[in-house]
């Protein structure tokens, strides 16, 4: 398998990969969830592995945070490692007040701040979608299980510490669930090749209270979400 300026496999690749943010969330997914697991990549320590979950072969890489980090690892895992499902879980701040800290989060859509589009050339702006396949999947074992989840659209920002008090105001009046760092890139990026991505969250901060989770629940609330998105592989 060849190796590319940011993944150098030294194992295979799976067809769905989980993309979260953080390399040492990859680790702990990879060791928690799967079996048979081996370590594909540590280039830049952005740790990489496959393993199969109940006999699927899945991967679990970290992304890094922001649009061109997760654009950069999603373009090289489709287009020179075939991945074909691409989710990525991560955690989000809510913008509406009928959002509960460590609800579920599923991206319809994903809007940006980024300039990222611009290179598509579009003449008009692109609206970035999750797979429907995956979110329908996904929706359908949320409900049966009784876990609380919005489904809608998000905000991808490139800016986490934001110099403009108001920023989120007009978001929010669009109906925004929640602000996040990275979707819309992936989204885009999947879309250019024809392949299917995701984004789904747990909500670590709340934009309206201020309220923040412990480390504890954010486990927890971690762990359902990984329930939720593990079974992806098998679709
Ligand atoms: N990820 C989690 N919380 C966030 C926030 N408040 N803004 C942007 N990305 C986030």
């Amino acid at each position: 398998m060849r190796s590319t300026p940011h993944i150098d496999p030294t194992a295979p690749i799976a067809e769905t990969i989980l993309l979260p943010g953080d390399p040492l969330r990859a680790k702990f997914i990879a060791e928690t969830y799967l079996e048979d697991v081996r370590q594909f990549n540590a280039v830049r320590n952005m740790l990489g592995f496959t393993g199969t979950f109940q006999g699927t072969p899945v991967s679990v890489m970290g992304s890094g945070m922001g649009i061109p980090s997760i654009s950069l690892y999603a373009y090289e895992l489709i287009h020179m490692f075939g991945c074909k499902r691409l989710i990525r879980v991560g955690t989000c701040g809510s913008l509406q007040p009928d959002m509960h800290l460590y609800d579920v989060v599923i991206a319809q859509g994903a809007c940006t701040n980024s300039a990222f589009m611009d290179q598509y050339q579009l003449p008009g702006s692109f609206a970035p979608i999750g797979s429907f396949r995956l979110i329908d999947d996904v929706v359908r074992r949320a409900r049966e299980e009784n876990v609380p989840f919005h489904v809608g659209n998000i905000l991808s920002s490139d800016v986490f510490y934001n110099a403009n008090p108001n920023f989120n105001d007009g978001w929010k009046r669009m109906g925004i669930l929640a602000v996040e760092m990275e979707t819309a890139g992936l989204y885009a990026t999947a879309a250019d090749a024809g392949v299917e991505a995701l984004g789904m969250f747990t909500v670590s901060d709340s934009l309206v209270t201020g309220e923040v989770t412990d480390a504890q629940s954010r486990q927890t609330a971690f762990t359902t979400m990984m329930e939720l998105a593990l079974p992806l592989a098998a679709l």
